[in-house]
């Protein structure tokens, strides 16, 4: 008979994992088993830094008080109704989120991946109700080596090989500018348009950040252009930079936002479509729906969620400790990393390849005690909960600087 979860050893539950869970990952060899705050626990009661914070789902950090008796208190009451009937959760969530992001309307829905095809559903929809493009000849421009998410549609305008071979075939009406160039934008964008969707910093693909007055340019364009601004920002929003939403960098609104990952408060999946009233008012009854968008646990963790956003006290400390991850990377250049990419508490850092690829410095790190992941080839991704410490940041980057040393 097997043994119960909690008396097998490590080892043991990667082994029982692998002939019935599907491999559809390749996690670091590390079974976590309770967490607080910045540090997670394995089987065996090893401790971790947790510099990766579930891809920015655990923004506010494991288990964050708040969040913690918010869904308490709503499992206490009430945890679902379905769409069929109103909660009493519901409208103070869409109306302090829609106040957060400067816009109007919230369409509640569980994944990131949903959020994105609810926008590109709306920005549809849009373009033929509102826009007048004839029907079935709308597109959306996105960026190469974006990352929005697996489904189908989704993958179709994936430049990433792996998430799309062996999926097709693909859904069409997308079209794919380089990343960072406004004049590629200028040309993609016609009267066909919808809307341009993209990651106002690109995550998986490295923390890629665009220059100074590229998300400006892309604001004026799609205004001047006649088609909407859809900001993915399920990873780059919600404080992990220093602001709540990383296009505020740039003071712009766009007529479309994407949320997800840390809007569940690290406790249940909460995405949420946010936009102009103009937009999302093209979506009537029976055209757009999901069971558990907007139920009344995620309602409350949501609206506690966006509570702690609403004192800036995280939005501070990301932009404050940011200066403590910026200037530790930059004394590692050349010394293991051959350069990084930094904004708030979030960063892409290249590791010289021939101290070892980006999975094997994880290992490493995971093994002295730091999780982080690693993104393409020689490149580690850092994006710790925003509650770490200032100390608990310089000893991790202390930790990267003696693996790197040790490397090769
Ligand atoms: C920018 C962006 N959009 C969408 C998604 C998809 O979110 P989910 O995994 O919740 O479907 C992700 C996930 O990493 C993301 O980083």
């Amino acid at each position: 008979m097997t043994a119960p979860a909690h008396a097998r050893t490590s080892a043991d539950l990667i082994r029982a994992e692998e002939p019935v869970l599907a491999h559809n990952y390749h996690p670091l060899p590390v079974v976590v088993a309770r967490a607080e705050g910045a540090w997670v626990e394995d089987v065996e009661g090893r401790r971790y830094l947790d510099m990766l914070a579930g891809y920015s789902a655990l923004n506010f950090g494991h288990r964050h008080p708040a969040l913690i008796q918010a869904a308490h208190d709503q499992l206490d009451r009430l945890t679902l109704t379905s769409r069929a009937f109103h909660n009493d959760r519901l409208a103070e969530f869409a109306e302090r989120l829609a106040a957060l992001a400067g816009l109007d309307m919230v369409l509640p829905m569980n994944t990131g991946a949903e959020a994105v095809e609810s926008g590109i559903k709306v920005a549809r929809k849009w373009a033929y109700d509102v826009k007048g493009v004839p029907d079935g000849q709308a597109t959306i421009v996105v960026a190469a080596d974006n990352f929005h998410g697996r489904t189908t549609t989704i993958v179709s305008f994936s430049t990433d090989e792996s998430a799309r071979a062996g999926f097709g075939p693909f859904t069409p009406g997308f079209r794919i500018v380089p990343y960072n160039d406004l004049a590629a934008l200028e040309e993609a964008v016609d009267e066909t348009t919808a809307a341009v969707l993209i990651e106002p910093i690109q995550g998986e693909a490295g923390v890629i950040i665009p220059d100074a007055g590229y998300l400006t340019g892309v604001r004026e364009l799609t205004r001047r252009k006649g088609c909407l601004f859809i900001a993915d920002e399920i990873q780059s929003g919600l404080g992990r930079t220093g602001r709540t939403l990383a296009v505020e960098h740039e003071s712009v609104v766009p007529d479309v936002l994407l949320l997800g990952k840390a809007l569940g408060g690290g406790i249940v999946p909460v995405s949420a479509v946010v936009a102009r009233r103009e937009v999302m008012g093209v979506l009537g009854p029976g055209e757009h729906g999901s069971t558990f968008g907007g139920n009344p646990l995620a309602a409350a963790v949501g609206t506690a969620v966006v509570e702690l956003l609403e004192t800036g006290e995280f939005q501070r400390r990301a932009d404050e400790l940011g200066v403590v991850l910026r200037e530790g990377l930059d004394a590692l250049r050349g010394h293991g990393v051959t350069g990084f990419r930094a904004r708030g508490l979030w960063a892409g850092v290249d590791v010289d390849p021939a101290l070892g690829s980006g999975r094997e410095i994880s290992e490493r790190l995971m093994r002295e005690g730091i999780l982080v992941k690693d993104t393409h080839g020689s490149t580690i991704r850092l994006a710790p909960p925003l509650t770490v410490t200032a100390d608990e940041l310089r000893s991790a980057l202390g930790t990267l600087e003696k693996v790197l040393g040790q490397a090769g």
